[in-house]
């Protein structure tokens, strides 16, 4: 009686939780969903695809980067969270890197805090009546939050010796859409060429 509580729909209540993330190591403990992603995946990303195709046949495609995640509902109120770890390496002289996306609901943000290693989230809007986009290396890097903000696509790139690992946080109806990143690409690439990084 008087409540300004909301009905809450009980069938549907989440049952709060706690979960265990080393912020050194960069892992989480026990997570409920663990994505893995093989050099493979990465055809058509890199400039130079013969590199690609010989790191696949001589390391056996071997894993390019991993998520793990704590199940969360992917809808509206809820936020997803999980950890992101991208193996150092290049392909030909480009560092690898993730696949890269926009938010299917291109309003939605997301928030990187990195937990280790070295490198960059690269974003970059859709491109205008004239076919430009605007493009931002922003360092990833421990102890540095990284802000995606609504419409921008996102890809992490891993500049170091070490995985690169990061937290990531964003509203759970974001959703994500890799098709048009496939197609588009990203105006700048990040190479490391006789160990000097060299973003363009
Ligand atoms: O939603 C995000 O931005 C992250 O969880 C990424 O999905 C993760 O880093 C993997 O990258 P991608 O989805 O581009 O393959
Ligand atoms: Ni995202």
């Amino acid at each position: 009686m008087g409540s300004h509580v909301p009905q809450l729909d009980l069938m549907r209540l989440v049952q709060p939780f706690g979960v265990t993330i080393d912020l050194a190591e960069g892992t989480m403990r026990s997570p409920d969903k663990h994505q893995v992603r093989r050099a493979s995946v990465m055809r058509g990303y890199y400039a130079d695809q013969e590199a690609l195709e010989r790191l696949i046949a001589e390391r056996g495609d071997p894993v390019h980067y991993e998520t793990f995640e704590k199940h969360v509902p992917e809808e509206y109120g809820h936020l997803v969270f999980g950890l992101t770890q991208l193996q150092p390496g290049v392909v030909g002289e480009e560092c690898f890197m993730t696949k890269g996306h926009y938010h299917t609901v291109a309003g939605t943000s997301e928030i990187y805090v990195g937990l280790r290693g070295q490198g960059y989230m690269l974003m970059k809007t859709p491109p205008d009546a004239q076919g430009r986009s605007q493009c931002v290396a922003e360092p990833l890097v421990r102890n540095r939050l990284v802000y995606v903000p609504p419409y921008w696509a996102h890809r992490s790139v891993n500049t170091g010796d070490e995985p690169l690992v990061a937290l990531y946080v964003y509203p759970g109806e974001a959703g994500h859409n890799y098709g048009d990143i496939e197609t588009e690409g990203f105006p700048k690439r990040i190479f490391k060429v006789q160990g000097r990084e060299v973003i363009r």
